[in-house]
């Protein structure tokens, strides 16, 4: 189905199924142990040797020489995969080759082999043995450091901007704001590791493994090994967290096929979790640079937005600029972005890449802009939306409801109760403050194919090879095919997941529900179409309802429909141009109070609000879990979440869950979600939109904002650990 014409009205817009808190269908599977993850699959794949990844001791040079003997005696080995005896491994999309090192080096904890054996316990141990000597070399890493060898990447997907006299306008602007801010590499620290098992028969291959892009992985993974893709399955059914993580192919997918290969048993391999953070992606650092201008007025007439971060030779920049593109009205504008090579762990996607590190930035700049002007800092946003694309005035936003968002949380939040001037509210030993910002996170649609079928018991069966990585995609692709079929949910399977599944649109980068389930409409369109068919209906005339088909006065029961055999329906739904002609995003408003001890500066977060913006809720109960997980990773964006690079050996040195900090139960207060009550028929035929990452961005500096307003302290380098406080808090009263 191509969807190239705004969506009318559609059997969704029944909402009996489709808008409702319904819990998750994959709930109990999960809550009692019984849903298998990657590294469980004990009885699809029984006997399975264990491998164990032995990560790279330098950042960057040569592996000298590798002494295999004393663990290749060692009890239960049965093989160890090393550069020497892989093979040549081929490129995907991204460097898979790079998975496994040898003889270069290019990032510390680079994998340079894989020990299989008998047990777990035996490969790790066997691992220790060993015996791998570097030629070590000069390598660059750190960003500051980096930052004047930067230069314009290649293939960036956003070029730099320029819209007429930024730095004219900027100059003659009465009222100027010109800040750096930083924000530091993350980790994506996901609760489940990136682990795979893999099982050869004959020349093709099975991959149990976790992974949000099933299709992009499996062809990946084919290139890599150089075998056509489809002599290549993936399966990766329950997913425990991703974030951006697992898009890819890692080190462990492609070392347990090798392994596999090697050992000529199934392997399964689980990255350990102190390797993770430097053998896998993060997000990168970025150093970031705001000028605002504006009137006396409060109207920006000048807004400019440079980048910096860095990668290995060949990577990719951080797109931090990306919302200030789109976000404020300004006639005069500028964005660049710069990468510097730098040797250490891949950068890559991390929950809102681009927007989550550039409203960290953009929006504590629009809160020092608006104390310049004297403006209220929610007025002054309000005061500078803009209804089109800034860059492309005759480009109009799908919907674009920014300014109830800000003005709906103000009024929630109470904040007419804040104070203006910073440091004055004092409870106790707290100082206290609100801060706010703007939420902004593009809005992306991808083609999306699913099968759906009708048996004779007249259950209704989805399969697409979409991924639910925590995210309910189960639940709201249940819920679509039920509406779509006039069937309750329980009526429904829904099988994902699974290369041998039509292609979805995968889960990334918040298109995930609204493409894939928009997927599944399109398939549940041609199965009522071939029901009506089968039973001599006009497809027109047809309506479903409580497991019946009806037209005219007749009316047949969907297993009679389906009696004499199973009815199989499978399309995509494919985009025109319609995100061409109009610029789809989401919009939100994030509230925050912080407590900040007076003298400790410790920083409490006291209470948080989101209002969301984001075309049809499919399900609010999971929609607002998503905004929470979202608003506690952006506190942790905020005040914790830091790796900390070493920049003599060129590694994160807080490589585990115990020194790369996380917030816990204890850190989060109650966590308000307020959905606009919106739906976007631009979007697709689910009139939906993503709201996974819309809900962090922004997070930060709503905390950082907050900060400032009950201290008076302005800190513009993340995560605001009280260290950054304390020499600057006022005098005690
Ligand atoms: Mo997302 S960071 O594209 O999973």
């Amino acid at each position: 189905m191509k969807f190239d014409t705004p969506a009318t009205t559609n059997p969704i817009d029944q909402l009996k199924v489709v808008g409702k808190p319904t819990d998750r269908i994959d709930g109990p599977l999960k809550t009692t142990g019984r849903a298998r993850y990657a590294y469980e699959h004990h009885d699809e794949v029984p006997g399975a040797a264990y491998g164990f990844v032995v990560g790279s001791g330098i950042a960057k040079g040569r592996i000298a020489s590798m002494d295999l003997s004393a663990a290749r005696a060692a009890p239960g080995v049965l093989a160890i995969v090393t550069a020497d005896n892989a093979g040549t491994l081929g490129k995907g999309n991204f460097n898979t080759a790079k998975l496994l090192a040898g003889p270069g080096v290019d990032h510390y904890h680079q994998a340079v082999a894989l020990v299989v054996a008998e047990s777990f316990e035996q490969a790790r141990a066997a691992a220790q043995l060993l015996r791998v000597e570097y030629a070590a070399s000069p390598g660059v890493f750190d960003l500051a450091g980096a930052k004047d060898t930067a230069s314009v990447p290649r293939g960036s997907r956003i070029p730099d901007t320029r819209v007429g006299d930024f730095a004219g306008s900027f100059a003659a602007a009465p009222v100027q704001l010109d800040a750096s801010y930083s924000t530091p590499d993350q980790a994506h620290a996901m609760m489940e590791p990136h682990a795979s098992i893999a099982a050869w028969e004959g020349d093709r291959l099975t991959v149990w493994t976790s992974n949000q892009m099933i299709d992009w992985s499996t062809g990946d993974l084919a290139k890599t090994l150089g075998i056509p893709k489809s002599q290549v399955r993936l399966v990766s059914r329950f997913i425990g967290g991703g974030f951006g993580g697992k898009l890819f192919v890692r080190a462990d997918v492609v070392l347990a096929a090798l392994g596999a290969r090697a050992a000529g048993r199934p392997v399964k391999v689980a990255l350990a979790r102190p390797l993770m953070f430097n053998n896998t992606v993060h997000r990168p650092a970025t150093l970031q640079r705001i000028r605002i201008g504006a009137g006396r007025d409060g109207r920006i007439t000048a807004i400019g937005h440079e980048s910096w971060s860095g990668d290995l030779p060949g990577g990719k920049p951080e797109m931090a600029v990306a919302q200030t593109r789109l976000l404020y009205a300004g006639a005069h504008r500028l964005t660049a972005t710069r990468l510097a090579v730098l040797d250490m762990s891949e950068g890559n996607a991390m929950r809102a890449p681009g927007e989550a590190p550039g409203m960290m930035a953009l929006e504590i700049a629009m809160d020092e802009m608006a104390e310049k002007l004297g403006l209220d800092p929610v007025e002054f946003r309000v005061l500078n939306d803009t209804q089109v694309d800034p860059e492309k005035p005759e480009r109009a936003f799908s919907q674009r409801r920014l300014v109830e968002c800000l003005r709906l949380g103000a009024e929630r939040f109470g904040w007419n109760r804040r104070e203006a001037q910073p440091g004055r509210v004092r409870e106790g030993r707290w100082l206290v403050g609100m801060g706010a910002a703007a939420a902004f996170r593009n809005n992306q649609v991808t083609k999306s194919a699913a099968r759906v079928r009708l048996d004779r018991r007249g259950i209704v069966t989805v399969e697409t090879d979409m991924t639910d990585i925590g995210t309910g995609s189960y639940t709201i692709i249940a819920q679509t095919a039920a509406e779509m079929m006039g069937v309750p949910l329980e009526r429904v399977v829904v099988r994902l997941g699974d290369s041998s599944f039509p292609v979805s649109a995968g889960s990334g980068g918040q298109w995930g529900a609204n493409s894939s389930t928009a997927g599944v409409y399109a398939a549940c369109v041609k199965l009522r179409e071939a029901i009506a068919q089968k039973l001599g209906l006009a497809p027109g005339d047809a309506s479903f309802s409580d497991g019946m088909v009806r037209a005219g006065n007749r009316s047949v029961s969907l297993a009679e429909a389906a009696r004499s055999g199973e009815l199989v329906a499978e399309d995509a739904i494919e985009f025109g141009d319609l995100g061409k002609k109009y610029q789809q995003s989401t919009f939100g408003a994030h509230f925050v109070e912080v407590g900040v001890d007076a003298l400790t500066g410790e920083i409490r977060v006291r209470r948080m609000l989101a209002v969301c913006a984001a075309g049809r809720i499919l399900n609010p109960k999971s929609a607002r879990s998503q905004v929470i997980g979202a608003m506690t990773m952006g506190v942790g964006a905020a005040l914790m979440e830091e790796l900390a690079v070493d920049k003599r050996r060129g590694f994160f040195v807080n490589h585990d869950l115990a020194g790369y900090e996380v917030p816990v139960h204890a850190d989060i207060p109650h966590q308000e979600v307020v959905f606009l009550d919106e739906t976007d028929p631009i979007s697709s035929p689910m009139k939906a939109k993503g709201v996974g990452e819309l809900g962090i961005c922004g997070v930060g500096a709503a905390v950082a904002n907050a900060i400032y307003n009950a201290t008076g302290v302005r800190v513009r380098d993340y995560p605001i650990t009280l260290d950054k406080l304390l020499e600057r808090l006022p005098a005690s009263a």
